[in-house]
C-alpha cells in the first residue's frame, strides 16, 4: 500500500504534540513532583492516580496495569486507532502537514476511517449551522428563542437545523468526497429505498462532542407537528458515537469541572445550554440514555477528586421516576462516588432550561447551591412516605431508614447520618436509632457474610450479592427458597397460610423480596387473600415498577416441583427460611450477651439470656419441621 508517512512528519508531529497537553485533554494531571504528572488511568478504572506522565522523555506509565507508551501510542490506545490514524489526528492538531513516501501528496480518501467519519461530522456540523440562517429553518430559531436562546448562543454551542428535504446533507457530503457507505457507517445516513436518506429532518441539531472537541454526533429535537418520530433523536451507536460513555458538555466544562470540582449533571442539550449561559459552567449531559458506570468513570479522569479535595457530583432532577432512579443509580455503584454524589430538585418540576427563563440565571444557579447530599435525600425521601406525627409513624418511618443508614460503608458517616435521622424523626434518642441501625447492618451481614448494600429508602433498590439485574441472586439457595416461598405467596396463598404472615420482613434477605414481603403485609397478609384478584392487588399496591414486574413474574413462574405435595414443600420453606432468621437473632443475641457483665447487670442479662433460650427452642422446632415434622 502507498503512502508511508515520512519519518521527519512523524518526528515533528511528536515535537509538536507535548504529551502533557495531549493527555490533558483526556483527564486531569496534577503535579506528582520532579516536573512529573498524575492522574487517573484511563485504560483501568481506579480511584487513587497510578497514571504517571513524564514530560521530559514524553512518556507515560501506568504503575496500575502496566500499560505505556508515547504520545503516538496513547491516542492509538484512547481512540482505537492504528498507528497511521493516531499520527494522522495528531498531526491535524498540531497542525503539521504530512508528506507520504510515495508521491507526497495523500489523498483525504486514504486517511483512516476514523479520521473520515470525524471530518464529515465536522463538515455537517457546518452545514447545519449554516442552514440555521435559512427561512426554512424559521421555526428552527423561533424555538430556541423561546428558550431563551439568541444566535450568538446558537453559535457558541453549534446549534444547527436539518433542512427538510430527503438528501441535502447526503448531496453535500457526497459533493465533499464522502462515500455512502461512509455516511451511513457515520450515521448521518440512514438505508433509504433508493439509496441513503438524511437521518435528521426538519430538526434542530446540536452537534455532540467527545473531550477533545470532536463532533461525534448529534442530538437533534423534532420541531414539525407531523413528524411522527421521537422528539430527540440521537444518532445511532456508530464507531465513533457510543452513547454510554459520552456527556454532552464535556468538552466545554472540562476546565471548569477540574477548577471548580465539581459536575452538574442535567437532562437535555437545553439543559446545558441554560446552565451555562446561567453561570453553571459545569453542565454535562447523557446523550438519550441514563446515567451510567461508563459515564462516572468518565467523570472521575475528569475531576481527579482527592481525598483531602472531594469533587462534587450534582444530579439535578424534577423528582421524576427517571430522575430518582439515575440518582439511586449511583448509590448503588460505588459508595466513594456516592458520598459525593449530590442532588438538587428542581423546584415546581422545572429544568434548567424553563427556570432560566421563568425566574432567571441566579435562579439556576440557586438550584445548584440548593444541592442536597445523596444520603439525606434518599433517607429523607425514605421518612416522607410515612405519618411522622405519631409514634408509631416514627417507629416505622425509622424501621424503613435504618436499612439505607446500615448501608452507608464508611463508619463515620454512618453514625453521622444515624444522628441525622434522629434529628429529622424528632425521636430525640440516638441511642435508639444507632441500634435499630446497627441491627440493620447484623441483619444484612448474618445472610451471606457480607454487609448488605442496601441502596435506597425502598428495599427493592438493592443491588444483587452477585448478577442478576433485579437484585436478587438466585443461584444462592437461600435467596432462591425465599424465592420459591414468595411464589406460593403469590399463587397459593391458602398454603402458606398464616405462618407466613407471621413471618418477619427481616427473613427474607434479598431486599426485593423484603419488598415483596412488606407490599404482601401491606394488603393485609396472605390471610386476605381471597378471590382470583389476589396478584393483581399485590401489582396495583406495589410501590414502583421493579417490584410490580416482580410480583408479576412470582404469580406467572411455575412452582418448583419436588416430589413432594405442594403443603409439605411450602411448610419446609417456611420453616427453613424461619430457622435461618432465628439462626442469625440468636448470633446477634449472643454478641449483646458477650458484651453484658453478668455481675454488673444481673437483670439485662438474666432477660436476654431468657430470651436466647427461647429462641433457640423455636429454632430447634422450625428445623424440625424443615426435615418433615409436622
Ligand atoms: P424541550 O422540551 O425540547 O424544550 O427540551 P428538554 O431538554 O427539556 O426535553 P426533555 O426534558 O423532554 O428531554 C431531555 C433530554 O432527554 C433530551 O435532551 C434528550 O437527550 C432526551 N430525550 C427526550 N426525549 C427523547 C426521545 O424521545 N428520545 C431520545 N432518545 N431521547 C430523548
Ligand atoms: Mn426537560
Amino acid at each position: 500500500m502507498a503512502g508511508r508517512i515520512r519519518n521527519e512528519d512523524i518526528a515533528l508531529v511528536r515535537e509538536r504534540s507535548p504529551i502533557a497537553d495531549v493527555v490533558g485533554e483526556y483527564l486531569q494531571l496534577r503535579n506528582a513532583g520532579g516536573g512529573d504528572l498524575k492522574g487517573l488511568c484511563p485504560f483501568h478504572d481506579e480511584k487513587t492516580p497510578s497514571f504517571n506522565v513524564t514530560p521530559s522523555r514524553g512518556l507515560y506509565w501506568c504503575f496500575g496495569c502496566g500499560e505505556g507508551g508515547d504520545v503516538i501510542t496513547f491516542v492509538q490506545k484512547m481512540e482505537h486507532l492504528t498507528f497511521t490514524e493516531a499520527v494522522q489526528r495528531l498531526a491535524a492538531r498540531a497542525g503539521v502537514e504530512l508528506h507520504y513516501e510515495e508521491g507526497g501528496y495523500a489523498p483525504r480518501r486514504r486517511d483512516g476511517q476514523r479520521a473520515r467519519l470525524v471530518e464529515a461530522h465536522r463538515i455537517a456540523a457546518e452545514f447545519y449551522a449554516e442552514q440555521l440562517a435559512s427561512d426554512e429553518a424559521l421555526i428552527g430559531r423561533r424555538f430556541l428563542a423561546e428558550r431563551g436562546f439568541d444566535a450568538s448562543h446558537a453559535e457558541h454551542f453549534g446549534v444547527g437545523y436539518a433542512p427538510r428535504g430527503w438528501e441535502t446533507l447526503v448531496r453535500h457530503l457526497r459533493g465533499r468526497g464522502f462515500t455512502d457507505q461512509e455516511l451511513i457507517t457515520a450515521g448521518l445516513a440512514r438505508e433509504g429505498r433508493r439509496g441513503p436518506v438524511d437521518r435528521f429532518r426538519g430538526r434542530l441539531v446540536w452537534p455532540i462532542r467527545d473531550m477533545t472537541g470532536d463532533v461525534i454526533g448529534f442530538g437533534a429535537r423534532r420541531l414539525y407537528d407531523n413528524d411522527d418520530g421521537p422528539k430527540y433523536l440521537n444518532t445511532p451507536e456508530t464507531p465513533l458515537f457510543k452513547k454510554g460513555s459520552v456527556l454532552y458538555g464535556a468538552d466545554l466544562a472540562k476546565k471548569e469541572m477540574a477548577r471548580r470540582r465539581q459536575a452538574v449533571i442535567v437532562e437535555g442539550y437545553t439543559d446545558v445550554m441554560a446552565c451555562h449561559l446561567a453561570g453553571v459552567p459545569t453542565a454535562v449531559a447523557t446523550c438519550g440514555t441514563s446515567f451510567g458506570e461508563e459515564h462516572a468513570k468518565l467523570l472521575r479522569r475528569l475531576l481527579m477528586d482527592q481525598p483531602d479535595a472531594r469533587a462534587e457530583i450534582i444530579f439535578t432532577f424534577d423528582g421524576d421516576a427517571a430522575g430518582r432512579r439515575a440518582a439511586l443509580r449511583a448509590y448503588e455503584q460505588d459508595q466513594r462516588f456516592a458520598a459525593q454524589t449530590f442532588v438538587a430538585v428542581q423546584p415546581d418540576g422545572l429544568d434548567p432550561c424553563e427556570l432560566r427563563l421563568k425566574h432567571g440565571d441566579a435562579a439556576v444557579r440557586d438550584l445548584i447551591a440548593s444541592r442536597t447530599q445523596l444520603f439525606e435525600f434518599v433517607i429523607r425521601a425514605t421518612i416522607e412516605r410515612y405519618d411522622v406525627s405519631t409514634n408509631e409513624g416514627r417507629l416505622a418511618a425509622l424501621d424503613a431508614a435504618a436499612p439505607v443508614v446500615a448501608g452507608i460503608k464508611d463508619a463515620g458517616l454512618r453514625k453521622m447520618y444515624a444522628a441525622s435521622l434522629d434529628r429529622w424523626l424528632g425521636i430525640m434518642d440516638e441511642e435508639l436509632v444507632l441500634r435499630r441501625v446497627r441491627e440493620q447492618g447484623m441483619r444484612g451481614r448474618a445472610a451471606d457474610g457480607r454487609p448488605v448494600r442496601v441502596t435506597g429508602g425502598r428495599p427493592d433498590a438493592g443491588r444483587p450479592a452477585a448478577g442478576g439485574r433485579s437484585g436478587h441472586d438466585l443461584s444462592d439457595p437461600d435467596v432462591r427458597r425465599e424465592w420459591e416461598l414468595l411464589k406460593f405467596a403469590v399463587q397459593r396463598p391458602a398454603i402458606v397460610g398464616p405462618a407466613f404472615d407471621e413471618l418477619p420482613a427481616a427473613a427474607f434477605t434479598a431486599p426485593p423480596h423484603a419488598a415483596v414481603r412488606e407490599l404482601i403485609a401491606q394488603v393485609g397478609g396472605v390471610a386476605s387473600a381471597g378471590g382470583t384478584d389476589w396478584a393483581v392487588r399485590l401489582r396495583e399496591a406495589a410501590p414502583n415498577e421493579q417490584i410490580a414486574g416482580l410480583v408479576t413474574r412470582l404469580a406467572v413462574e411455575p412452582l418448583h416441583f419436588t416430589g413432594e405435595t405442594d403443603d409439605r414443600y411450602a411448610a419446609e420453606l417456611l420453616a427453613r427460611i424461619a430457622e435461618r432468621q432465628l439462626t442469625s437473632e440468636i448470633a446477634a443475641l449472643k454478641v449483646k450477651l458477650e458484651r453484658l457483665n453478668p455481675v454488673e447487670h444481673p437483670e439485662d442479662y438474666a432477660r436476654l439470656f431468657g430470651d436466647l433460650v427461647a429462641l433457640e427452642q423455636r429454632r430447634r422446632v422450625m428445623r424440625e419441621r424443615a426435615l418433615g415434622a409436622p
